[in-house]
Parts: structure tokens; C-alpha cells; sequence
């Protein structure tokens, strides 16, 4: 693939075209919907989004591109993903700290071999725009190698995605660890290559606190008091045992969110995946310090390490977007996601212990955690996410006649709302009829 050029001509693409300017679970007019629609787009930038009959005369010089029928939405946002796992997807048998051991830890350390890394870093972005999804907060491995192999495959795309190597150097193979001392220079030199690169950011990666010493924690500190502005992602209570392991690790603290507040490493830009197992007081803790946390429903329900609980994030408005948490999770389909994210609400009813204060996830909420939501968590909504004049032309065009079974239940739809449900729950990347990314077309 060569750098793509972004066309500078004024494109107008008629649709159905639909996106969020706030969290429609606080805010009643949070989307906008123009049935007979249009989407202007100029040098890979929105011009403006609204309905074709009022805005046709304004820009009569647009070339006019007709998905008539379909339905235009921002690129779809993934907030948690492991690029290096695609080859282990579907890994049997093990949960969570077990899993690690047995098949990602060893599986990773193939990255560092950079033929290997190109190849998988192409694969994982070309399947990421067959799915739709435009932006990614992704880990890359110890290995130096898998992060400049996805930057760079990322900016022959084009792609506004965050990245970074995840360290860790407790209860993991020797090879597979950052000694402390090396963290700050190892990091450093990262983010000084990457660090907003064309539409990249570098995200400094502590893996998960069961698998950092506390004198990893500290050199962590000392490095990102020096980079107040970069990216953070880390894993916070994915399930039981990894819990378990912090509380040994870090005696003195109370709970696994204490302990990245400790060191510091909660404030905004900070992405926390998981977020399952919390009590009320880390949930407020994540929404003071303006972190955010990564809802993964496919890959809690496969390694069997719980369900998020959205309703106590909404409580005290903890900022959340969804993600795959690929390859733990089992597809890179954010459609797919948000039929799962749907299955985990339902499923939180039937262990409640009162069922009926537990809501079903509602379809238009499920999209903004893929769209707007995740951005927001990503800390890239100023850039992308929407369809508000001046944001970057990311953008898929959807049909609901792509297969059969979702066309004979799209019919039934009357409302955006359940056209966005039915997506949702039989949607995958057949659906996804085009991708554009800064106005150019990729699929
Ligand atoms: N915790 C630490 N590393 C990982 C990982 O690669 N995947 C998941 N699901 N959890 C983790
Ligand atoms: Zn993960």
C-alpha cells in the first residue's frame, strides 16, 4: 500500500446519515438525524452534515456520491486492543492470569521479529477497516519492534490511532519483562518517534498492576510526570484473581484503582480497560481523576472474568467507550461488540438482586460508546467521532440490505433507534459497506 492522498474536491454523500454531539444517556438531544441526508466532506474534513434538500443549493459545485438507503455514522471506535493476539483468537480452556501465560505472553514474543510484526500490523489494520472501525487504542508488545511496525503501517493508512508497548516485570517470563531501570529511556525513545506523528499518538502501556513490582510503578511515575500530555492505557479489575494478585503485590494500598492513583497514572487521557470488578468509591475515583474506562464484553464473557456494570459507571459518570479487547475478545466487529455489550446488561439482570433497577442497554447509548463515547475515552474527540463541522472526515456507510436475515429485520424498523439494534445484534463486518478515512475511500 502507498500513502494515500486525501482528495480535496467538495464531495457531498447522500444517506442516511446519523451522529452523536453528546451521551444520549444524559442528554436527550444528543444525535442528529437527517433521514434524507448529506455529509459534506473537503480535504478529508467535515464541511457539514444535514438534510440534502436544505443544503443542495448551498454547495452546488459538490460531486455528489449517492448511498441512498444506507446509513452514514462516524468510523466506529475501538478504546482496547492487543494487535500481536490475532493469531491466538479463540485460545481454549484458561481464564485470565492462565491465558496470559499459556498462550499471549509466548505468542507475543513472535513480534519481536519485525517481518512478523509488518505482517500482522497490515493484517490487523486492513481488517480493521473491513470492520468499520477508523480509530484504536491499541497495545503493541515489549518488543520495540510491534510498536514502530503498527505506526508505520498506521500512517501508510492515514489512521488516527494510539499505540504502545506494554511493559511489565513481575509474575511473567523472563524475557518477556522491562527491568525498572529501563522504563524511562525505553518509553522516552517511543514516544519521542511516534508521539503525534501524523494522526498517531503513543500511549505509555504499564500492562496491568498484578504484572508490575512497585519499583516499576515508581519509574512509571517519574516518566510520565515528565510527559503530563501523552496517552495512558493500562488493565484495572478484570476479573478475581488478577484483583487478588494487586492486593499481594501492593499490601499498603486499598484497591487496585488505589494503586494506579498512587503513582499517579489516573488523570485525563488515561484509558482504564476492563473495570469490572469495582466498588462504588474506585468508580468515583476513575470519574475525579477524568480517566476513562474500556467496556470489553466479548472478552469478559470469553476468558470469564465477569460483567461491567454500565449502570454504576453512569452513576457517577465515569466516562466509558466500548472496545474488543482483541484477541481475549472474540471479534474486531464493533457491531458485534455492542450486541455483546447488549447480552452483558441482560445478563447483569439475572444475577441482581433486584432485577428490576437493572436496564437493558438501549441502542442508541450502545452506539455512542462505539462512536462518540469511545473517542471520548480515547481522548480524540476534538478530532474525530462526530460529523460537527471541521472534524476529520473518518466515516462508514452502513447496509441493512447486506444480508438477508438483516434486511427482512431492518424492514421492521421504524425508528433509528431499532434499525440500530438490529445492526447491532446480527450486524458484522458484511454490513460495513464502505470506510472512509480522512475522506478517502479504503473500502
Ligand atoms: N491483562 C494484562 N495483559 C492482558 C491482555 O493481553 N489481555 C487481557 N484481556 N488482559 C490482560
Ligand atoms: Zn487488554
Amino acid at each position: 500500500m502507498t500513502n494515500v492522498l486525501t482528495s480535496t474536491k467538495l464531495t457531498a454523500y447522500k444517506g442516511s446519515v446519523f451522529y452523536f454531539t453528546d451521551n444520549p444517556r444524559f442528554n436527550e438531544n444528543a444525535y442528529e438525524y437527517f433521514h434524507d441526508g448529506v455529509l459534506y466532506v473537503e480535504a478529508g474534513k467535515i464541511v457539514e452534515a444535514g438534510n440534502y434538500t436544505d443544503l443542495q443549493a448551498k454547495y452546488p459545485q459538490a460531486q455528489v456520491i449517492d448511498y441512498t438507503g444506507m446509513l452514514i455514522t462516524p468510523g466506529l471506535m475501538d478504546s482496547h486492543v492487543h494487535y500481536p493476539q490475532m493469531e491466538m483468537v479463540g485460545s481454549y480452556g484458561e481464564q485470565l492470569v492462565q491465558w496470559l501465560g499459556k498462550y499471549t505472553i509466548p505468542t507475543e514474543r513472535k513480534l519481536s521479529d519485525r517481518k512478523y510484526a509488518d505482517k500482522i500490523a497490515n493484517l490487523y489494520l486492513d481488517e480493521l477497516i473491513k470492520h468499520g472501525t477508523t480509530s484504536a487504542a491499541i497495545f503493541a508488545t515489549i518488543s520495540p519492534t510491534s510498536s514502530d511496525a503498527l505506526f508505520e503501517a498506521a500512517l501508510k493508512r492515514n489512521m488516527r490511532v494510539i499505540c504502545g508497548s506494554a511493559y511489565m516485570d513481575v509474575n511473567t517470563p523472563e524475557y518477556a519483562c522491562l527491568p525498572p531501570h529501563e522504563v524511562y529511556d525505553f518509553n522516552k525513545i517511543l514516544i519521542e518517534r511516534w508521539n503525534g506523528k501524523g494522526r498517531t499518538n503513543y500511549a505509555i502501556s504499564p500492562r496491568s498492576a498484578y504484572l508490575l513490582s512497585p519499583a516499576e510503578m515508581e519509574a512509571t511515575q517519574a516518566l510520565i510526570l515528565d510527559y503530563p500530555e501523552v496517552h495512558i492505557q493500562v488493565h484495572l479489575a478484570e476479573n478475581k484473581e488478577s484483583g487478588d494478585m494487586v492486593g499481594d503485590l501492593f499490601p499498603g494500598l486499598k484497591s487496585y484503582t488505589e494503586v494506579y492513583d498512587n503513582y499517579g497514572l489516573m488523570r485525563e487521557k488515561t484509558i482504564m480497560g476492563h473495570c469490572v470488578w469495582l466498588d462504588d468509591h474506585e468508580v468515583e475515583l476513575i470519574a475525579a481523576r477524568k480517566s476513562s474506562c474500556a467496556f470489553l464484553p466479548t472478552s469478559n464473557l470469553f476468558l470469564g472474568s465477569g460483567l461491567f456494570n454500565l449502570q454504576k459507571a453512569n452513576k457517577y459518570r465515569a466516562t466509558v467507550g466500548l472496545g474488543t479487547d482483541y484477541a481475549a475478545g472474540t471479534t474486531l466487529s464493533m457491531l458485534k461488540t455492542m450486541g455483546e455489550a447488549y447480552k452483558v446488561t441482560q445478563l447483569r439482570k439475572a444475577f441482581a438482586d433486584n432485577p428490576r433497577a437493572v436496564e437493558p442497554l438501549d441502542p442508541l447509548e450502545n452506539y455512542y460508546l462505539a462512536t462518540l463515547g469511545a473517542a471520548r475515552a480515547m481522548a480524540i474527540d476534538e478530532y474525530v467521532g462526530s460529523f460537527e463541522s471541521g472534524k476529520e472526515a473518518d466515516f462508514i456507510v452502513l447496509d441493512s440490505k447486506s444480508t438477508q436475515d438483516l434486511s427482512i429485520r431492518s424492514e421492521r424498523s421504524e425508528s433509528i433507534s431499532d434499525l440500530l439494534f438490529a445492526l447491532q445484534i446480527i450486524g458484522d463486518d458484511r454490513s460495513v459497506a464502505h470506510t472512509y478515512i480522512m475522506g478517502n475511500k479504503m473500502k
